[in-house]
C-alpha cells in the first residue's frame, strides 16, 4: 500500500499506509490525527484540513482550483507549498508523500 507521511504540529513525524480511492485528508483524519479538523468533510468550504506539502512532490499533485485557492488565501499560515488536504486525492504516484499540518488559524 502506498504510504504518506504525516508531521503534526509537535512535529512529530508518522508514516501510514493510505487505502485506494482515499483523499490525503481522509487518510489523515481515519488514522486518528485530531488536530486536522476537516469540518466541512472535504467539500471545500472550510480550510481546516491545510497541510503544507513537500516541496518535491508539489509537481505531481492535482492542480489547485480556484476555491482551494481563495481558501487558502483566507488562512495566516499560508505557505509556497499549501494545500488543502481534502482536494488531494492519493494515489500511487504520490507514494512517500509528506505533509506537515499547518498551525491552527
Ligand atoms: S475538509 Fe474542509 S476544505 Fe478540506
Amino acid at each position: 500500500m502506498p504510504k504518506l507521511t504525516v508531521v503534526n504540529r509537535a512535529g512529530e513525524e508518522s508514516t501510514i499506509d493510505v487505502e485506494d480511492g482515499l483523499t490525503v485528508m481522509e487518510a489523515i483524519r481515519d488514522n486518528g490525527f485530531d488536530e486536522l479538523l476537516a469540518l466541512c468533510g472535504g467539500c471545500c468550504s472550510c480550510a481546516t484540513c491545510h497541510v503544507l506539502v513537500d516541496p518535491g512532490f508539489m509537481g505531481k499533485l492535482p492542480q489547485m482550483s480556484e476555491d482551494e485557492d481563495d481558501l487558502l488565501e483566507s488562512s495566516d499560515h499560508r505557505g509556497e507549498t499549501s494545500r488543502l488536504a481534502c482536494q488531494i486525492a492519493f494515489t500511487t504516484d504520490l507514494d512517500g508523500l509528506k505533509v506537515t499540518i499547518a498551525p491552527e488559524d
